[in-house]
């Protein structure tokens, strides 16, 4: 009888704790939830006092030397993510001011849906109007995203079964001009055709963007699952004809926002095809990807920066090139995606990575201070050291995809 009781004591005692510290777990992440999106919301404010009503051309980019805030016009790749961010703060807040402006935002980059310069209109569209459609539809989304998808068509060859991402681009040893280079980002882009097949009935979307992923996974990945930045196809022939870099170290370097782009990439090509290949690309590039990861587990702008038997291309590189310095962007794509790759994969592991990669994003170390940073969110990121272009600065889609993870962190299921 007395060991009857003493059982019962221990097992309730157990549970309770469990049940406490369960609760007190779910009210560490509430608290930190909320306290992000307080400071996410302040810091926007600021955003929006800078640039005042969307203009066409002033999306927020960067921040320029002298700490400034820096824009681009709508051609760019990159100005799609600020209306997807305000839509994220809505989704976030369920406050209808962030729906008015992210509204607005989103209407000016309506000219889009016909442009056909360069690859990244699915990163241009569906951040703003594919959010704006899933958050607050409006009957001229849908037709406002097929034509988008129409127009990135336009760049596929059933030829070379990819989608152009460039219209030129020069090997950086000056040695060759390219007239069919694909970047591993381009993956980012497919999540729009497949979204307008679905609401199109038009097949040709869903195939385009299989056949490109499909190259991609042939074509892109080492064997160790890293990624090449550049693979250049032949016009004539369809062969590939070059494997290089553009932003990264070198050519057989591994530029981590590439692998952060097939991370994505592939884990959302899975989603929407269920085609267990995908899910095994994304599974093995995560792995490459975690296991080159510094403690606080955002990466260096390449894996293999300074190492030996990783050349940079002919020219005179600065120091900076071969500095040690971390891209937070790439963090924050890793992170979101992990959130949904961790669940579709039915791996606790991902997930764990993803709350902790959340929790260093939003550390002193690379969330801003308010009113700081040209009143962008994240910290140390870097654009194209190659380049000589954002080094060191907050980027857009490090705070775009730090909000997208943060919704998905909330809404994680525990
Ligand atoms: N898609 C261009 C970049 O990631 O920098």
């Amino acid at each position: 009888m007395i060991h009857l009781n003493l059982k019962l004591f221990i097992v309730t005692g157990l549970l309770s704790l469990c049940i406490f510290s369960c609760s007190s777990d779910e009210r560490a992440k509430s608290q930190f939830v909320d306290e992000n999106i307080a400071y996410a919301t302040a810091q926007t404010d600021k955003m929006l006092e800078q640039v005042g009503e969307p203009t066409g051309k002033n999306y927020p980019r960067t921040m320029r030397k002298d700490s400034t805030l820096a824009v681009t016009n709508m051609y760019d790749w990159t100005p799609g993510f600020f209306p997807g961010s305000l839509w994220y703060l809505y989704e976030l807040t369920k406050d209808s001011k962030w729906k008015d402006i992210a509204e607005k935002w989103t209407a000016s980059l309506e000219p889009l849906k016909t442009f056909t310069g360069h690859h990244d209109l699915g990163f241009m569209m569906y951040c703003s109007y594919g959010n704006a459609e899933r958050l607050a539809p409006k009957p001229e989304y849908k037709d406002i995203l097929i034509e988008s998808a129409e127009s990135l068509s336009t760049r596929f060859s059933e030829k070379t079964g990819v989608i152009k991402s460039w219209n030129r681009f020069k090997s950086w040893n000056d040695s060759s001009l390219f007239y069919y280079p694909v970047i591993i980002d381009n993956m980012m882009n497919l999540e729009m055709l497949f979204y307008a097949s679905k609401v199109s009935g038009n097949k040709k979307y869903y195939d385009i963007a299989v056949q490109h992923a499909d190259a991609t996974l042939k074509n892109q990945f080492r064997e160790d699952f890293s990624t090449y930045h550049v693979i250049a196809y032949d016009t004539v022939s369809s062969n590939v004809v070059g494997k290089m870099t553009a932003q990264g170290f070198s050519d057989n370097s591994t530029w981590s926002r590439g692998q952060a782009w097939a991370i994505y990439g592939f884990t959302m090509v899975y989603r929407e095809t269920q085609d267990k290949k995908y899910l095994d690309a994304a599974v093995k590039a995560t792995d490459y990807y975690l296991k080159n990861l510094p403690d606080d587990l955002v990466p260096l702008w390449d894996f293999n920066v300074g190492v030996d038997g990783y050349v940079p291309g002919q020219r005179s590189y600065s120091a900076t090139f071969q500095e040690k310095l971390r891209d937070a962007s790439a963090a924050a794509i890793v992170c979101s995606a992990l959130f949904e790759l961790g669940q579709i994969a039915n791996n606790q592991s991902y997930i764990d990575y993803a709350e902790k990669m959340i929790h260093s994003l939003a550390s002193p170390t690379y969330r801003a201070p308010l009113g700081k940073n040209a009143d962008f969110l994240i910290m140390h990121c870097v654009g194209s050291i190659p380049h000589r272009s954002e080094i060191d600065r907050p980027l857009v889609y490090a705070d775009y995809y730090f909000l997208e993870a943060l919704v998905r962190y909330k809404n994680l299921k525990s």
